[in-house]
């Protein structure tokens, strides 16, 4: 019997991040982040957009709580940013940065929304970045004081602890694409940056454990990538095999295993030596998780290049000049994200074989349609969300059938908000925000996503 219902205790939450939706960017001390940065190089962001406003998030928290209550949400999977709360990323804690946290999460308390925080999604302290950035290993022990002062501002009302969210986006859209902030394309320093990550998470987990109370869970927000083959060839195997190096076992190497992959250091020998990584590096990065957090969209399809034209300009992939990126096949969203639910089940049931006994969540699942505006009766209706929604739920549904030990899922977005490169031309949000007056319109996935997790159901389709 296919299990039809998700089991009691399940937890059923929203995500957001600090830059996407905050705003106030120059309100209560907080200064530039490598975003605010970024935003502001021509060409880097479409239609120049910038998270100075966002959706205002800081000022209209309370009616963001009152919209997560009237779904049922039972958790709020947030960011802190970094400059808010450290607005040089040295040095004490701001107590105005701090008090929005406190308030925020006091409120979610009061409606009975379980917070969930992240520390690091993405907007390092500028200053960071001009001494370095992530390349430079002194910004792992920047990360690892800032994690001390946020953890022991909040450790008493927050049990739910992320470190980094997405990892890989930081380390090689940030530094060797130069797609995300702070747009450099250097494959030796996104290299360097990956591991100086991991080293942040790594300290920063201890920096947590240090000061939290026991029962506090401590994690980090990975989004491994399903990578398939296009056939079955050696080469395209082999393709596959460095794609999965370079995306997930990089991080999951140190991070579950404290070793990085053999193949990857010998597929990157010619960007780098790896001679950053310094003894005991690894032991520090392997802490004991509490949680392993999956964010899923879209799945990946590779083959091996078959003639020797240079890649078009800059990749992601340091280390993997050979290999060409092909749409699979689907129905796609509007960022062209090929829809296909197995791909989250691929991956809950590979981290369940290896990371045996640690318990997983989609800490982030959604799609970007073009939603149209409130219709005359208020209603924005996002049937090919809730489609989405379904099916990826329903491979949630067939994981734990199978004996996968996930906890909760995160749709994103609570909000429609700022899609980094993207602007704000990309809505993901279950509500939708009027970015003229900020008016927020619960959108039918909203309503739909209510009902499942009111009955711990999917509805039938129709
Ligand atoms: C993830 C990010 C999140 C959001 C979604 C669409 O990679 O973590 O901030 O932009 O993609």
């Amino acid at each position: 019997m296919p299990l039809t219902s998700f089991p009691p205790g399940f937890v059923w939450g929203a995500a957001t991040a600090a830059y996407q939706v905050e705003g106030a960017a120059h309100e209560g001390g907080r200064t530039p982040s490598i975003w605010d940065t970024f935003c502001r190089i021509p060409g880097k962001v479409r239609g120049g957009d910038t998270g100075d406003v966002a959706t205002d998030h800081y000022h209209r928290f309370r009616e963001d709580v009152r919209l997560m209550s009237d779904i049922g949400l039972g958790a709020y999977r947030f960011s802190v940013s970094w400059p808010r709360v450290q607005p040089t990323g040295r040095g004490p804690a701001s107590q105005r940065g701090l008090d929005f946290y406190r308030r925020l999460v006091d409120d979610l308390l009061a409606h009975g929304i379980q917070p969930v925080l992240t520390l690091y999604h993405w907007d390092l302290p500028q200053e960071l970045e001009s001494a370095g950035g992530w390349p430079e290993r002194g910004t792992a022990q920047r990360f690892a004081d800032y994690a001390h002062l946020v953890g022991e501002a909040l450790g008493d009302r927050v049990g739910s602890w992320t470190t980094l969210n997405e990892p890989w986006c930081s380390a090689f859209l940030g530094y060797a694409a130069g797609v995300h902030a702070p747009g450099r394309t250097d494959d030796a320093a996104a290299l360097r940056a990956a591991h100086h990550l991991s080293l942040a998470h790594g300290l920063g987990a201890q920096a947590l454990r240090a000061v939290l109370p026991r029962r506090a869970r401590i994690s980090v927000v990975l989004n491994p990538n399903d990578v398939r083959a296009l056939t079955g060839s050696a080469a395209d195997l082999d393709a596959r095999r460095r794609i999965d190096a370079l995306s997930t076992r990089i991080f999951t190497g140190p991070m579950l295993r404290g070793a990085y992959p053999d193949d990857l250091l010998a597929d990157t020998a010619g960007i780098t030596d790896w001679s950053f990584v310094r003894d005991g590096d690894l032991d520090v990065i392997k802490h004991p998780l509490d949680w392993l957090g999956i964010n899923y969209y879209t799945p990946s399809v590779v083959s091996a290049a078959t003639d020797n034209r240079p890649s078009p300009g800059p990749s992601a992939y340091p280390g993997a000049g050979g290999v060409v990126f092909h749409q699979p096949p689907g129905p796609r969203t509007a960022m062209d994200w090929t829809v296909d639910p197995s791909g989250l089940h691929e991956l809950l049931t590979r981290f369940a074989h290896e990371a045996p006994g640690l318990p997983l969540a989609v800490s982030e699942n959604g799609a970007a349609y073009d939603d149209g505006r409130p219709d005359g009766r208020g209603v924005v209706h996002d049937p090919e969300r809730i489609a989405y929604l379904r099916g990826h739920l329903a491979a949630v549904l067939r994981a734990l059938e199978d004996g996968v030990d996930v906890w909760g899922y995160f749709v994103w977005s609570l909000l429609d908000n700022f899609e980094w490169a993207y602007g704000y031309s990309k809505r993901f949000g279950i509500v939708y925000v009027d970015y003229g007056s900020l008016a927020r319109t619960p959108k039918s996935s909203a309503r739909w996503y209510g009902e499942v997790i009111r009955t711990g159901r999917l509805p039938a389709a129709g």
